[in-house]
């Protein structure tokens, strides 16, 4: 895998939002850092999950891939060329080629169109079919994410929820896409068929080719679907590995804690494995003084990690992680 070009590559990433408020007299500027100094690549074909506690950053991180929000700074390299600050015109190309699929499939749609209409869009912004050819692919999309041709004239509000997010599937694929930005597809999803809408976004990536950044806000989700793993901690990359890896040797403190909350089937197993309960305050993205976020939660905690930010340094071969005591 490492051997190709990556398809994505995000260098020093960063989003901050200025909520400094409306004070005119209010010189100091406040900014949210949401999204800081976030480097990591995804190659052709992978599945790269993106774990980390609601707040963290996550839907920030691929909202500015797809270019829906501005970077503060930073680049993002998409197969080869600097797309960071493309015009919104040479954008549409990029459109295309990236798409995002949101977590509330409600919001997300256009209550107010038809299902076809609202598949249909990006192919007629993408000009890619007219007429009868249009028809034909908008009914071919349906069926491929499960629904049905005579669901074409219908209304969002007409289906469940998990219907609803594969109308929303079938948009972002409408425009054969090769990268598509899955923000938590399925957690507002009845229990009983996120599995299903999980099977099928496996299926549909082995038969288009896909490429995925798949978020999630626990490991659990992610860990079937993933190749490789980033878990971030407010604004920060804290430890990337492969998905095997990341379960057999967590490296960072956050990471363990993250892993030990996930519920264990087998009893056995559950009694010798301890859950990390979280102490201390959750740190303010506002302004955040040097040192290591997650410090106000650590266990291991050193004089240093209150002083110096650490960096995501590679520990082992593939195996990223920002910990000064590891
Ligand atoms: N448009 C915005 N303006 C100001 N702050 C925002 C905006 N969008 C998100 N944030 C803040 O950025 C941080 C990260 O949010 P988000 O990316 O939605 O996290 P996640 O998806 O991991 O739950 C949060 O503190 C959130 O309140
Ligand atoms: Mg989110």
């Amino acid at each position: 895998m490492e051997n190709n070009r990556p398809l994505l590559e995000l260098i020093n990433l960063k989003k901050y939002f200025d909520v400094s408020g409306g004070s005119f007299f209010k010189k100091e500027k406040k900014y949210l850092t949401a999204v800081d100094d976030v480097s990591f690549e995804i190659y052709k074909g992978e599945t790269f999950g993106l774990v980390g506690e609601s707040g963290c950053g996550k839907s920030t991180l691929g909202r500015c891939i797809v270019r829906l929000y501005e970077p503060t700074g930073g680049n993002i390299i998409y197969d080869g060329e600097d797309i960071t600050r493309i015009s919104q015109k040479e954008m549409l190309n990029y459109r295309k080629r990236l798409q995002m699929i949101f977590q509330d499939p409600y919001a997300s749609l256009n209550t107010r169109l038809t299902v076809q209409e609202i598949v249909g869009e990006g192919i007629e912004t993408h000009k890619l079919y007219t007429g009868k050819e249009k028809q034909d692919k908008i009914y071919e999309l349906l069926t491929t994410v499960g629904l049905k041709k005579e669901h074409a004239n219908r209304y969002p509000h007409e289906f469940s929820g998990g219907q609803r997010q594969r109308i929303g599937i079938a948009r972002s694929l409408a425009v054969e896409p090769d990268l598509v930005v899955c923000d938590e597809p399925i957690s507002a999803l009845d229990v009983s068929i996120q599995a299903q809408v999980v099977n099928m976004l496996e299926d549909l990536q082995d038969n288009m080719g896909l490429t995925y950044l798949f978020i999630a806000h626990d490991l659990s989700m992610v860990k079937h679907i993933s190749d490789r793993i980033g878990v971030m901690y407010l604004g920060k990359m804290m430890e990337i590995t492969t998905s095997k890896e990341l379960y057999k040797n967590p490296l960072h403190p956050y990471t363990q804690a993250l892993l030990s909350s996930i519920p264990i089937p087998d009893p056995k197993v559950r009694t010798s494995k301890k859950r990390i309960i979280l102490q201390g305050d959750v740190k303010s993205p506002i302004n955040p003084p040097e040192g290591c976020r997650f410090n106000s939660r650590c266990r291991y905690v050193q004089d240093i990690c209150r002083e110096k930010t650490p960096e995501l340094r590679e520990i082992e071969p593939g195996h990223f992680v920002a910990c000064h005591l590891v």
